[in-house]
């Protein structure tokens, strides 16, 4: 069965919670039912924003999944300024980023931080949208794979091949972040084609056949059909060209430009 593509707005830390309405009603109106049918997507707006996206995709039958950017693994308790994958689950979010790359760089997120929210994603019935990604220096030295692997192993720890089958792994090289340069389709596609290796290796062939991966790093209308034209690249995680609704519309209708 072919894997239908995840296209995944990651708004980061932007937009308070009117804005926030307005983007997902833009939106809404950009999008007809037919590029919904090709594509699922995902928006992943700020903790504060998530409850007034979730009334508007409800009120409006809007067929766009909501996501978060980020929990804590346990369900409860002493852990100041954390929100538990329970909460998130009350509120009919779908997927939830886990391990991205300005967690682990910024907060300190570890591989092993990193397997507990994603089976703790997992255990509350949600998708987890695990992010790997080697840095420049990384690359440099040739050692892009080998870090992506590790994370990728880890970071999918002691989960059963039936659920990494199901679940995202987003490749996103940290030098693409925000910076404009996009990895290029060439390259794109080879570190996809070896998360894929990587799945099949230690989870079977069948998860590796189902598993979706998204690129991610400055994707746009310009370069999405290019990078989603690979046969490795499920889909596209999107920071800055998703806070614009008409830009983040054209990545999704990528099958049209
Ligand atoms: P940009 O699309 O802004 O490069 O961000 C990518 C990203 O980090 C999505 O999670």
């Amino acid at each position: 069965m072919p894997r239908k593509p995840l296209i995944s707005g990651n708004w980061k830390m932007n937009l308070n919670h009117f804005e926030a309405i307005q983007l997902i009603q833009k939106l809404g109106y950009a999008l007809d039912g037919d590029d919904l049918d090709a594509c699922d997507v995902s928006v992943h707006p700020p903790f504060t924003d998530l409850r007034s996206v979730q009334t508007v995709l409800d009120a409006d039958r809007i067929p766009i999944a909501l996501g978060a950017q980020h929990c804590h693994f346990e369900t409860s308790g002493a852990f100041t300024g954390e929100v538990s994958p329970a909460m998130l689950a009350k509120l009919d979010v779908t997927y939830v980023i886990a391990g991205h790359s300005e967690r682990r760089q910024i907060f300190g997120e570890t591989d092993e931080m990193v397997n507990a929210k994603v089976r703790a994603i997992l255990t509350n019935g949600m998708t987890p949208i695990m992010a790997c990604g080697e840095t420049l220096d990384e690359r440099e030295a040739g050692e892009a794979e080998a870090r992506v692997q590790s994370q990728v192993v880890a970071g999918l720890a002691q989960i059963s091949a039936d659920q990494v089958a199901n679940l995202v792994i987003a490749y996103e090289p940290i030098w693409a972040i925000g910076t404009g340069v996009t990895a290029s389709s060439t390259d794109a596609e080879a570190m996809c084609a070896h998360v894929r290796r990587v799945v099949g290796d230690n989870w079977g062939g069948d998860a590796a056949q189902s598993v979706r991966i998204q690129y991610g790093g400055s994707v746009k209308g310009g370069n999405a059909a290019e990078l989603m034209s690979q046969p490795d690249v499920d889909g596209a995680l999107v920071g800055g060209a998703s806070l614009d609704a008409d830009e983040f519309a054209r990545i999704v209708q990528h099958r049209l430009l």
